[in-house]
């Protein structure tokens, strides 16, 4: 039998705060509610949701920053709360966008500080930090000082100082965050080399496409719950048999926006802004004829171009999460 290397039980998380700075009020913050999945080994594993959706607050439970307020997880077998220790040596962890790099330090000093933080060996040291500029694809840039290091470079010595104690799970929480399409490019390529040195990695981004070009499969998270699980085709096969339009307008006002959301059969509508023009993203059901009632719903704004296009991993998210009412 396989047994799965993470696992999350019915994990809940409530974060308690206070408003106020005179009449402090008490509030309670669901952030987790009720979140299971397994990973397998090997496996890249997508967490996709809206900002505040709860991915962040997940991870932190499985890699023991954070008490789970019920539920269970383990990795490799460890319950994350009564075996913290045995999982923390076995894991790694990075978050995007993240500090803690000494500036005026090679890449290479930086590997070596935190080698010996981990306590690593001297020859040990030497041969695992060679293993992982040449993962992290920064072999040969690794004695030039990090302050001149771009930020996709800084991300793969994060993941780089990550995965130094050789861990078997590693957790990215968005990891291209940031970082310019020609490096998020190589920053994957960094991660897919990751699963290939046999390691089970955890992954959250924004991303679409870098989700769907890279991970196994893929749980969407929306108000603290799974809302919807599976390979990426599998998700995708949510929209599958509806069209997507997209039209370029120019000047269309919210209150036509607002009525051809509710012209029935338009599954969802998005807006987004661009320099002279909105480009609106209509997902329906195939078939529907929609193209030639624009003309009458949008009356007033002046159209451009309009194409019709098969659905992606994005649209599938979107409408995942307006059903689960974001
Ligand atoms: N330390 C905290 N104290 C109180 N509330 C918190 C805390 N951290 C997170 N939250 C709340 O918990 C919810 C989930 O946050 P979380 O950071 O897990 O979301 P996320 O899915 O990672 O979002 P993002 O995509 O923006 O990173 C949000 O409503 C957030 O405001
Ligand atoms: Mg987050």
């Amino acid at each position: 039998m396989v047994t799965a290397v993470v696992e999350a039980i019915d994990l809940h998380r409530t974060y308690r705060t206070t408003t106020g700075t005179f009449r402090r009020r008490s509030l309670e913050v669901e952030a987790v509610r009720g979140v299971s999945f397994e990973i397998a080994e090997g496996e890249l594993f997508g967490l996709l949701g809206p900002n505040g959706a709860g991915k962040t607050t997940t991870i932190k439970m499985l890699i023991t920053l954070l008490l789970p307020t019920a539920g269970d997880a383990r990795v490799l077998g460890y319950d994350v709360v009564h075996d913290a220790r045995e999982v923390r040596k076995r894991i790694g962890y990075v978050f995007g966008g993240e500090r803690g790099l000494y500036e005026r330090l090679s890449g290479l000093d930086n590997l070596k500080y935190f080698a010996e933080l981990y306590g690593l060996s001297g020859k040990r040291q030497r041969v695992r930090i060679d293993e992982v500029l040449e993962l992290v694809g920064l072999k040969g840039r690794e004695s030039e000082r990090v302050e001149g290091y771009s930020r996709g470079m800084r991300q793969r010595l994060h993941i780089a100082r990550g995965i130094l104690h050789d861990p078997e799970v590693v957790f990215l929480d968005e990891p291209t965050i940031g970082v310019d399409p020609v490096g998020a490019r190589s920053l994957r390529a960094t991660i897919a080399a990751l699963v290939e040195a046999g390691k089970t990695v955890l992954l959250t981004t924004h991303y679409m496409f870098e989700a769907d070009s890279l991970c196994d499969r893929l749980a969407v998270i929306a108000r603290g719950r799974i809302v919807a699980e599976g390979t990426p085709a599998a998700l995708k096969e949510h929209v599958a048999d509806s069209t997507v339009v997209e039209v370029e307008v120019f000047g269309v006002e919210e209150a036509d926006v607002a009525r051809l959301r509710h012209l029935p059969g338009v599954t969802s509508v998005s807006v987004e802004e661009r320099e002279q023009a909105q480009l609106l993203t209509i997902q329906s059901p195939r078939g529907l004829e929609l193209t030639r009632q624009l003309h009458g719903f949008l009356d007033g704004a002046r159209i451009g171009r309009i194409a019709a296009r098969e659905p992606t991993l994005e649209d599938a998210y979107v409408a995942l999460v307006t059903e689960a009412g974001e």
